[in-house]
């Protein structure tokens, strides 16, 4: 299904920070959005998952419109498209296993999850989530015991335990080393080709944009000012996303780069596990 969004603009008090975005994403396609900070990223990426609302505008999916869904509505939605942070968001004291398994709290009884009951259905599927990701020697450890890389790995297990149609990422990478950035960006990747869920990520470096995404939108003061595949991201085009710098030469794409490319890793070589084995 296509998520659309109709003239979105989002206020705070007097400043602007998205500017009459209208933008139509097709189910499956892996996009990233790019931009300076302040650019308005985070905000377009909050609105999509309701965590903000927009000022006017509006947001669909398919049929339903979005913007408009409240109590349980609100929260299916929210079910369905699964975000992931730069800082993880985990419960750094409980184990990998558990955190992993509140990706199901939206699906059942929070007293049930609060106090630690999970089916063995459950605790298979975060299992197979874990190892899919590479991860599943640390199920048993605190989730604040782990690596950075690990840590987002976990988050994404956890976002897999929604069977989101949708992955939204906001900056997911912004904390790792290049490596651990690479494990990560790859995992993204693969959980958008073999099951065709829609990933959206804000991406602070223009090369991660460029080796991972077929679709790169390019944001200014609020606008989008790019929106194309990595091909059509010329230099003129990049000059018009992040401007020119203080002395008046444009950006040196260098000044973006993390210099991470897609690889074979052990991550697209696990055994495949479609979301019908995770609802299993
Ligand atoms: N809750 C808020 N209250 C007031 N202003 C806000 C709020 N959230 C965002 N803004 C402002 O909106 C603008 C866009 O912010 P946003 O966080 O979306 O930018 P961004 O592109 O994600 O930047 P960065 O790359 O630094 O993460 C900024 O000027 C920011 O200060
Ligand atoms: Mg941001």
């Amino acid at each position: 299904m296509k998520f659309d969004l109709r003239n979105v603009t989002r206020r705070f008090g007097g400043h602007i920070a998205v500017n009459d975005v209208c933008l139509s994403i097709p189910q499956g396609q892996m996009v990233g959005i790019i931009g300076r900070s302040g650019a308005g990223k985070s905000t377009l990426l909050r609105m999509i998952n309701r965590l903000a609302d927009p000022t006017s505008g509006s947001l669909h999916f398919g049929e339903t419109e979005v913007s408009s869904l409240k109590g349980a509505g609100l929260r299916n939605w929210q079910r369905d498209c699964a975000m992931i942070f730069q800082q993880f968001n985990l419960v750094p004291r409980l184990d990998v296993m558990t955190n992993v398994m509140l990706g199901r709290l939206n699906h059942r009884s929070t007293a049930m999850s609060l106090m630690g009951i999970f089916t063995r259905e459950e605790r298979i599927a975060a299992l197979a989530a874990l190892e899919r990701l590479g991860i599943e020697q640390t199920a048993l450890q605190p989730a604040g015991t782990l690596s950075g890389g690990q840590q987002q790995r976990v988050a994404i297990a956890r976002a897999l335990m929604q069977t989101p149609k949708m992955l939204l990422a906001d900056e997911p990478i912004a904390s790792l080393d290049p490596l651990n950035a690479r494990i990560v960006m790859d995992a993204l990747k693969d959980i958008n080709e073999r099951e065709g869920i829609t990933v959206i990520t804000n991406l602070h470096t223009l090369d991660t944009a460029r080796a991972y995404c077929e679709r790169i939108i390019g944001m200014a003061a609020g606008r989008v000012v790019f929106d194309g595949p990595p091909e059509a991201l010329d230099a003129e085009a990049v000059t018009t996303i992040y401007g020119t710098s203080s002395d008046g030469h444009a950006i040196d794409e260098t000044m973006t780069s993390t210099s991470i490319r897609p690889e074979t890793l052990p991550v697209s070589a696990l055994p495949r596990m479609t979301m019908a084995s995770v609802h299993a």
